[in-house]
């Protein structure tokens, strides 16, 4: 993330395109045409919840507050899944030769975590 930072600056908007392009019903649940505000907002928390994960300041059980809501906004679990593709994707695609396979393995790490408890929940809404 931080080597991101330093050399293409914030990555939000790169992988909106990505999600959106991957799944284009999911821009108008954010308001037609989209809330670029509260779509910021979210990517802000989700970066936030990657790094506390990473690092271990948060238990993985309690990083899925959040999945009850987005299920009664009707997010479907495909557009989960992608997100958690999308943000890799972006990260991997914007380091180009600055990626290495110790980040890939790193990123998969984190990403398996948060994705294990996510499912459970969407397993729980019976989506
Ligand atoms: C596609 C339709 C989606 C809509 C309309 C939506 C909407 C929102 C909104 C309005 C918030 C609250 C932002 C704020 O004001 O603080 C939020 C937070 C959040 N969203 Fe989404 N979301 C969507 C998809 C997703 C997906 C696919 C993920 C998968 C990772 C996700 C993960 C999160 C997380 C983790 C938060 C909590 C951030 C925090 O409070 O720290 N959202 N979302």
């Amino acid at each position: 993330m931080e080597i991101y930072d330093e050399e293409l600056g914030d990555p939000t908007m790169a992988i909106y395109q990505r999600f959106f392009a991957a799944n284009p019903d999911a821009e108008d649940l954010f308001g037609e045409g989209g809330d670029i505000y509260s779509e910021r907002r979210m990517m802000t928390g989700i970066f936030g919840l990657l790094l506390d994960l990473a690092d271990g300041t948060l238990d993985p059980e309690s990083s899925a507050w959040w999945v009850n809501d987005h299920v009664s906004w009707e997010v479907t679990r495909t557009m989960f899944e992608s997100m958690f593709t999308c943000i890799v994707d972006e990260f991997r695609a914007g380091l180009g030769e600055s990626w290495d396979p110790q980040m890939e393995a790193d990123w998969a790490e984190v990403l398996a975590r948060w994705a294990t408890v996510v499912r459970v929940r969407l397993d729980d809404n019976g989506i």
